[in-house]
């Protein structure tokens, strides 16, 4: 499959589409962070308020270092999965004892960090230091092998990782972070998950290999189990 024309339309799409979030609005590297980590498991929607609340009461790594555990439950009630929260604080201490309190600008030292995967930390360092990296979530994993028309399976971890390689060799360097978040963004807005996907909405439907083979209902496969 070829990217290249795919990666015009979707930035073009992105540059008419994007929602006007917190935390795109001014994406400082703790922003990304505190964000995409909320963003994990819970709609966008929902996250905004959450979102607001916790950087006001934590405006930076260093208040989110000293804050008690309790404070950080506090704040994160309703979320759910909160060894999350509790990963931010640990990783806050350590970004203050080893980073001088800002987030390290490179992929390899931020998937270091606890409560960061792949995901996590190819999200903050294209957002927000735009690094060309990947960042492989359910929602690009979808759309990617829609678009490929492809029926790898989607739950092992050997497919997501050649993803991530394969995103490597095409994302545009000048906008890394905007790439990434497009996909999202399609998967969250068009290329749904449960039911089926908008195409007719879709900036890239003519490029699409799912679309025109009419098996985008059947992708992304999901073996497991
Ligand atoms: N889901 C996770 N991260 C996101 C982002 N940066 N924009 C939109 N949806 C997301």
């Amino acid at each position: 499959y070829n990217y290249t024309d795919t990666i015009e339309y979707l930035l073009d799409w992105y540059d008419n589409n994007a929602r006007i979030l917190p935390w795109r609005e001014n994406p400082k590297p703790y922003y990304v962070w505190i964000s995409e980590i909320m963003l994990q498991q819970t709609r966008v929607e929902a996250v905004k308020i959450y979102f607001d609340r916790f950087i006001n009461t934590l405006p930076d790594i260093k208040s989110l270092a000293y804050a008690k555990e309790e404070q950080l439950l506090k704040l994160w009630e309703g979320l759910g999965y909160y060894n999350r929260v509790r990963n931010l604080g640990k990783a806050a201490r350590i970004i203050l004892e080893e980073y001088n309190g800002e987030l390290p600008p490179d992929y390899s030292s931020l998937l270091k960090l606890p409560g960061i995967g792949s995901y996590t930390a190819g999200a903050i360092a294209s957002i927000a230091f735009q690094i060309p990296e990947p960042a492989v979530d359910g929602n690009v994993l979808r759309v990617m092998k829609r678009v490929a028309g492809s029926f790898d399976d989607i739950t092992k971890a050997s497919i997501k990782k050649e993803l991530e390689q394969d995103i490597r060799e095409i994302i545009p360097k000048e906008r890394p972070g905007d790439f990434n978040q497009a996909i999202m963004e399609l998967g969250a807005t068009v290329c749904i998950p449960n039911g089926k996907p908008i195409c007719m909405k879709c900036p890239i439907m003519h490029l699409c290999k799912a679309y025109h083979n009419k098996t985008e209902m059947s992708i992304p496969v999901k073996q497991d189990k």
